[in-house]
C-alpha cells in the first residue's frame, strides 16, 4: 500500500470552523490522507480562517508569511486556505498570498480531493461556490483532537439574519438544517464510544427547522439517547428562543443549565440599526422567561462595543443591561467594519479608537465583577461535574465543567476523565471555582 500522505489542520474561529475542520479531516482521509499535529511532517497544510472582524483576518495573514518557510524547505508542498476568508476573499486572496495553493469555501469541502490534483499540476485551484443544501449529514467527522469526552454536532449549516455589521450570512450563505435522524444517529455513536457531552451547532440554532421538527424537539431526541449523555448548544438568537425550548429544557435534565442570548447593545437605537429585530424589552422579557423556567441556569452573552453612532449613553444602556441581566460570562469586542456588510454600506464606522478601546475595557471591567460575584454565590453548593481533563496546573487535580458551563477543579482522588463528580464548591477566582469531590 502507498504511504499515506500528510495534512495538518489550523483552524481559526467559531466553533462551527472546528467542526468544519473535522469534516474536512474525515474526507481527506478518505483519500489517502491521514492527519498529523506536526506540521513540519506535513505534505498539506489547510488553514480554517476567520472574517468576523479584521484583527482574525490580519491573524491568520501573518500566519502565511511564516509558512513560505515550510515551503522552501519541502517544494511540493500544498497549502490551502478554507473557511470564511477563502469565501469572502476569493481570487484577491491568491493574488495578495502567493504561497496559497487552493481557496476552498465552507459549502465546497467535498470537492477537495478534485481541488488538490489540479494543485498539484502547479495550477492553483478554486471552489467557493455556496449551496443551498449541503449539510455533510453522511460525513462522519475525524475527531481532531479531542479529549474523547465532548463532540460538537453541527445540526445547521449558514445564517439569513442579516445583523448589519456580520460577514457570515455572505461566508456561510443560507440557512438549512440538517436531518435529525443522522443528528441522533451521531449522538447515539459518541456515546457509544464513551462521550459524555455533545454541543448541537450552528449559527442560529433556534431556527433549527426540519419538516415537522423544530430545535426544541431535536434537542429533546437528542437528550433520550442517555441520561448520562450531556447536551448543549450554541448559539441562539434571542428573537428567536422559544418558551417551548425553555420547557423542554425544564424536562431534561442532562440539557446543560447554560444558555448564550448575544445581547450586542443594551441600547435600542442601536439595536435598529444592528437590525437585530429585538428590543430592550424583549431581551430582558427572555431573561426573565429563563430564569422562570430554569432556575439557576447559567446566561452568557456577546457585547459589541463602538457601533456606528454609539454615543456615551447608549454605552451606558448596554452596561446597565449587563447589571440586569447579571451576565455569569460574556465575550466582548470592539466594532470591526466589515466589507460588504450592510453597515458598511449604511452606517460609517465613526466612533474613534480611543473611545471604542475606553467602553471595552469598562464593560470587561463590569464583566470581571459579575462573574466573580456569580462564582462566589457558588461557594457552598454541591455540583455534578463532567470531568475532562487533569488540571493544566496540578497533576493531583482534574478540570471539569457543571451544567452551567463553569470550569470546577477538585483533588482527583481515584477520578478519571468521563466520570461525573458530585463538587462541593469550597472557593472560586473569577474565572474558576474550587471544589472537592463528596461521595
Ligand atoms: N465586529 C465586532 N464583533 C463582531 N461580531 C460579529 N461581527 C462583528 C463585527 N463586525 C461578534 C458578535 C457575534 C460574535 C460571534 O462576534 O458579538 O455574536
Ligand atoms: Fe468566523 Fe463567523 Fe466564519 Fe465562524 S462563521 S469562522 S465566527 S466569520
Amino acid at each position: 500500500m502507498e504511504d499515506k500522505r500528510k495534512l495538518y489542520i489550523e483552524t481559526y474561529g467559531c466553533q462551527m470552523n472546528f467542526s468544519d475542520s473535522q469534516i474536512v479531516g474525515s474526507i481527506m482521509t478518505d483519500h489517502n490522507f491521514e492527519t498529523t499535529g506536526n506540521i513540519e511532517e506535513a505534505d498539506l497544510i489547510f488553514v480554517n480562517t476567520c472574517s468576523i472582524r479584521d484583527n482574525a483576518e490580519k491573524r491568520v495573514r501573518a500566519r502565511l508569511r511564516e509558512f513560505n518557510r515550510y515551503k522552501k524547505q519541502k517544494p511540493g508542498l500544498i497549502i490551502g486556505i478554507l473557511g470564511c476568508m477563502a469565501e469572502r476573499l476569493r481570487e484577491q486572496l491568491i493574488s495578495e498570498e502567493k504561497v496559497v495553493d487552493v481557496i476552498v469555501g465552507p459549502d465546497a469541502y467535498r470537492d477537495l480531493p478534485r481541488l488538490l490534483s489540479i494543485a498539484e499540476t502547479g495550477q492553483k485551484a478554486i471552489n467557493v461556490i455556496l449551496s443551498a443544501d449541503e449539510t455533510y449529514a453522511d460525513i462522519n467527522p475525524v475527531r481532531l483532537d479531542s479529549n474523547g469526552i465532548s463532540a460538537y454536532i453541527s445540526i445547521m449549516r449558514g445564517c439569513e439574519n442579516f445583523c448589519s455589521y456580520c460577514v457570515v450570512p455572505y461566508t456561510r450563505g443560507k440557512e438549512r438544517s440538517r436531518d435529525p435522524q443522522t443528528i441522533v444517529d451521531e449522538a447515539r455513536s459518541l456515546f457509544g464510544q464513551g462521550y459524555r457531552e455533545v454541543t448541537l451547532l450552528g449559527q442560529n440554532v433556534n431556527s433549527y427547522k426540519w419538516e415537522n421538527t423544530g430545535f426544541a424537539g431535536l434537542i429533546g431526541m437528542v437528550a433520550e439517547v442517555n441520561p448520562q449523555l450531556r447536551v448543549r448548544f450554541a448559539t441562539s438568537h434571542p428573537k428567536d428562543l422559544s418558551d417551548v425550548l425553555l420547557q423542554t429544557m425544564a424536562a431534561h435534565p442532562n440539557i446543560c443549565r447554560s444558555i448564550h442570548l448575544p445581547l450586542q447593545s443594551g441600547s435600542n437605537r442601536i439595536l435598529r440599526l444592528m437590525n437585530r429585530k429585538y428590543d430592550r424589552d424583549w431581551y430582558m422579557q427572555r431573561i426573565e422567561a429563563i430564569r422562570t423556567y430554569l432556575p439557576g441556569c447559567a446566561i452568557s452573552t456577546d457585547i459589541i462595543t463602538g457601533f456606528s453612532s454609539e454615543t456615551d449613553e447608549d454605552h451606558h444602556d448596554t452596561l446597565e443591561m449587563m447589571r440586569t441581566a447579571a451576565y455569569d460570562y460574556a465575550f466582548m469586542f470592539k466594532y470591526s467594519e466589515r466589507p460588504g456588510t450592510l453597515a458598511h454600506k449604511k452606517y460609517p464606522d465613526d466612533v474613534p479608537e480611543e473611545v471604542k478601546s475606553s467602553r471595552l475595557k469598562e464593560i470587561i471591567d463590569l464583566q470581571q465583577e459579575l462573574s466573580h460575584k456569580s462564582n462566589r454565590a457558588d461557594v457552598g453548593k454541591t455540583y455534578e461535574v463532567l470531568a475532562e481533563s487533569t488540571s493544566k496546573k496540578s497533576g493531583m487535580e482534574l478540570s471539569g465543567r457543571n451544567s452551567q458551563n463553569k470550569v470546577v477543579v477538585f483533588p482527583k482522588k481515584n477520578y478519571k476523565p468521563g466520570d461525573y463528580v458530585k463538587v462541593k464548591i469550597n472557593a472560586c477566582t473569577t474565572a474558576t471555582l474550587k471544589g472537592e469531590a463528596i461521595d
